[in-house]
C-alpha cells in the first residue's frame, strides 16, 4: 500500500484555508471507508480490532490533499509518512515526543496518549442517550462503548457528511449489542430533535465545534427547548477563548482571526449561563496535545450541565 489517489470534483478549486471542511470531510471519510470496507470484505469481523488496525494505518499513512498553490486540485492520496515503518518499535522506544499536558510542555513516550473514551465514560453514568456532535465515522462513540459506557444507551452520531454517517452505520453493524444511529446534523443549524425521547444525555464533541467560525446565536437556546438533563463535554482546541497562555493557544487565536477556528463558543456559553440555560462546571484549559507546535491539536475540555426543564 498505498498510492491510492482519488479525484473528488467537489474539492477542486477550493481554498486550503477557508470553506473547505464540509466537502473535505465528505471526501476524507470516503477515502477511509475504502480501506475499512476492504478489510471487512477480507473477513474482519471485530469492530474493536478494525478500529485499532485503522488507527495504526493512520499512523503509517496520512491523507494528503493535492494543491496548486493554495487551491485544492481535487486529488486525495494516502501518503506514506514514515520511510522506516518496520523499525517503528525501536524508534519510538528510543525517542520522546514534545507534548503539552495541562498547559505545560512535557516530553512523553510516543506510546502515551490522552484517553478520551475513559474521560467521557466518567460523564456517562446512568445516561439513556449519548450524542456526539460532528461524529465523523463514529470512532469516539465506538471507543466509548468499548470503554464501558452504558450498554443500554442509544448512541447517536450527529454528523454533516453523508460518507461519515454511512461508514458509521456499516461499522456499528459489526457490534450487534450497540444501539447506534447516524443522524444528519449541521452545527450551523442544529436540529435537537436528535434528543427526542431522551431524559438524560451525555452530549459531547471532539474536534468538531472548532469548525463553524461562528456557531449560531441560538445554539444553547435551541438545546434548552429539549426538556431533558444533559452533561455537555466539548473537547476542542478552543482554550484561547478562555485566555491565551501557552504559545499554541496564541496560535489558536491567530487561526481564529484568520477564519480557521471557531470564535464564539465561550461567548455563547457565557450568555446561556447568564440566562440560566446551562451551568458551567469546568474549563480544563489546554489539557493535552501530542505536539508543541500544532495549535489545532491542543485540546481543552469544557464541561457544562444542562438542567431538566
Ligand atoms: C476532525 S473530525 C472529528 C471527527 C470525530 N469527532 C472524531 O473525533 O473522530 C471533524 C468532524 O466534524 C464534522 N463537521 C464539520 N463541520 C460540521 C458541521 N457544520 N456540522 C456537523 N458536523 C461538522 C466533519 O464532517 C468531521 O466529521
Amino acid at each position: 500500500m498505498v498510492e491510492d489517489g482519488r479525484y473528488y470534483p467537489a474539492l477542486k478549486g477550493l481554498s486550503v484555508r477557508q470553506d473547505r471542511m464540509t466537502p473535505y470531510y465528505e471526501a476524507a471519510w470516503d477515502m477511509r471507508s475504502a480501506v475499512m470496507l476492504d478489510w471487512i470484505e477480507a473477513g474482519e469481523t471485530s469492530l474493536a480490532r478494525l478500529l485499532s488496525r485503522f488507527q495504526e494505518h493512520e499512523r503509517h499513512y496520512k491523507i494528503y490533499a493535492g494543491t496548486d498553490g493554495d487551491i485544492l486540485s481535487g486529488w486525495l492520496r494516502w501518503w506514506d509518512r514514515t520511510n522506516d515503518w518496520p523499525w517503528r518499535g525501536l524508534k519510538k522506544l528510543e525517542t520522546s515526543q514534545p507534548a503539552v499536558s495541562r498547559g505545560l510542555d512535557v516530553d512523553l513516550s510516543p506510546y502515551v496518549k490522552f484517553d478520551l473514551s475513559e474521560m467521557l465514560c466518567d460523564f456517562a453514568d446512568d445516561v439513556d442517550t449519548i450524542v456526539e456532535l460532528g461524529s465523523g465515522y463514529g470512532l469516539q462513540l465506538f471507543k466509548l462503548y468499548h470503554a464501558g459506557a452504558p450498554a443500554s444507551a442509544r448512541y447517536v452520531g450527529a454528523e454533516i457528511s453523508s460518507s461519515g454517517r454511512a461508514l458509521a452505520e456499516t461499522l456499528a453493524a459489526l457490534e450487534p449489542g450497540l444501539r447506534f444511529e447516524s443522524r444528519e446534523f449541521d452545527l450551523n443549524r442544529p436540529d435537537w430533535s436528535i434528543l427526542d425521547g431522551s431524559r438524560k444525555a451525555l452530549i459531547f464533541s471532539s474536534w468538531a465545534l472548532m469548525y463553524p467560525h461562528s456557531l449560531p446565536n441560538d445554539f444553547f437556546e435551541g438545546l434548552s427547548r429539549w426538556a431533558g438533563a444533559a452533561t455537555l463535554v466539548f473537547c476542542e482546541p478552543l482554550g484561547y477563548q478562555w485566555g491565551v497562555s501557552h504559545p499554541m493557544s496564541e496560535n489558536q487565536m491567530s487561526a481564529a482571526r484568520a477564519g480557521q477556528l471557531n470564535c464564539n463558543l465561550a461567548a455563547l456559553a457565557a450568555d446561556a449561563t447568564a440566562k440560566g440555560l446551562i451551568e458551567p462546571l469546568l474549563v480544563a484549559k489546554d489539557v493535552f496535545s501530542c505536539s508543541q507546535d500544532d495549535a489545532f491539536d491542543l485540546m481543552s475540555v469544557l464541561v457544562y450541565a444542562k438542567p431538566e426543564s
